[in-house]
């Protein structure tokens, strides 16, 4: 049988010259595979006579033997440049410079709350908050607006069904806050409301900020106090003052509209007045012990005045252009 040794050095040139995988397969089936050189000459054993055989096959199998070994070598040696190549691509280059990340900003209405709930924080006022769904009951009953009163027609009211509204003001947040604690009681409630009410001056959703005070010697000169003392820092001007002027709101007795001086005019900001005895009847808390003063405020309309907005319907169009220039 030929000497089968010329095969070693012939594949490990072949197998040398395969950059990748599949045409280190292509080389591998020239001498292993089916057809292969290799197995053609193991194919030619049983030409041969049994005392010949067991020489000759051995002869074969150390040539087969060498052909895997520089076989596996050279797919170890690929499978490494791969992984090497790969890893260089995936490198990260922390010398790059970064890519600038845009900032974003809180809603000029959310900046404007926020700045109410800290100046109402510094003279103790607590924040309270309650649903936007509300039951007829607090929207209008408990706070001596009952069923087919007048005062009802004043808002223009979502019906979610017969029993639930969405909540046409913060009023009765009150209503739950006095529920469930006792006098005497400082909070602020801010929130969404709703009105079915839309123009350059009206939004179906607007926000409102309540205030409530109760114990046992409030009077009208502490909510004079409070709401002038508000204005004067929310605005940063000392000489800004408040006027009342009788109103009437089926909640407070007497009621007000508060309004405050602005570049030599007048500006109604709220409506305010000392808790009805009717509404502390709602709550179990004895109107002959406690007074207490409550206002609304209304949000959109400080912010349009700090900020020098013109038109409501910015604070929610959500035009970048408008909402960026708060980004501080
Ligand atoms: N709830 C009233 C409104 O939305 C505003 C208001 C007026 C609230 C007088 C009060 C108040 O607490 O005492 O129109």
């Amino acid at each position: 049988m030929a000497n089968l040794d010329h095969l070693i050095a012939a594949s490990q040139a072949d197998f040398s010259a395969c950059e990748d995988m599949p045409a280190l397969e292509n080389a591998k089936a020239k001498y292993l595979g089916k057809t292969g050189l290799l197995t053609e000459a193991l194919k030619g054993l049983g030409k041969l006579s049994a005392e010949e055989r067991p020489a000759a096959g051995a002869a074969i199998n150390v040539v087969k033997q060498a052909i895997e070994a520089a076989l596996n070598a050279r797919r170890e040696a690929i499978l490494n440049a791969v992984q090497a190549k790969q890893l260089a691509q995936e490198s990260i280059d922390v010398t790059l410079p970064a890519r600038a990340q845009s900032q974003g900003g809180l809603h000029p209405v959310t900046l404007t709350l926020q700045r109410i709930e800290t100046l109402f924080h510094s003279i103790g006022f607590e924040v309270a908050t309650g649903p936007e769904i509300e039951t007829d009951f607090y929207n209008f009953t408990a706070l001596n607006i009952p069923e087919n009163h007048p005062a009802r027609a004043m808002h223009d009211t979502f019906y979610v069904d017969d029993a639930n509204v969405l909540r046409t003001h913060t009023s009765p947040v009150q209503i739950h806050y006095m529920e469930n604690k006792e006098p005497p009681l400082k909070i602020i409630a801010p929130g969404r409301v709703y009105r079915v009410d839309s123009d350059a001056t009206h939004s179906p959703m607007f926000h409102q900020v309540e205030g409530l005070w109760v114990d046992e010697n409030v009077s009208f000169a502490n909510l004079k106090g409070v709401v002038q003392d508000f204005l004067q820092k929310f605005f940063e001007r000392d000489d800004l003052t408040v006027r009342f002027r009788p109103s009437f709101f089926p909640f407070t007795e007497p009621s007000a509209e508060m309004d405050m001086s602005w570049n030599g005019g007048w500006l109604e900001i709220g409506g305010c007045g000392m808790v009805h005895p009717e509404v502390f009847k709602h709550v179990n808390i004895d109107s002959e012990k406690y007074r207490g003063f409550a206002f609304g405020l209304g949000v959109e309309r400080l912010a349009m005045l700090r900020y020098g907005v013109n038109d409501l319907r910015h604070f929610f169009n959500n035009d970048l252009r408008f909402l960026q220039q708060f980004n501080k």
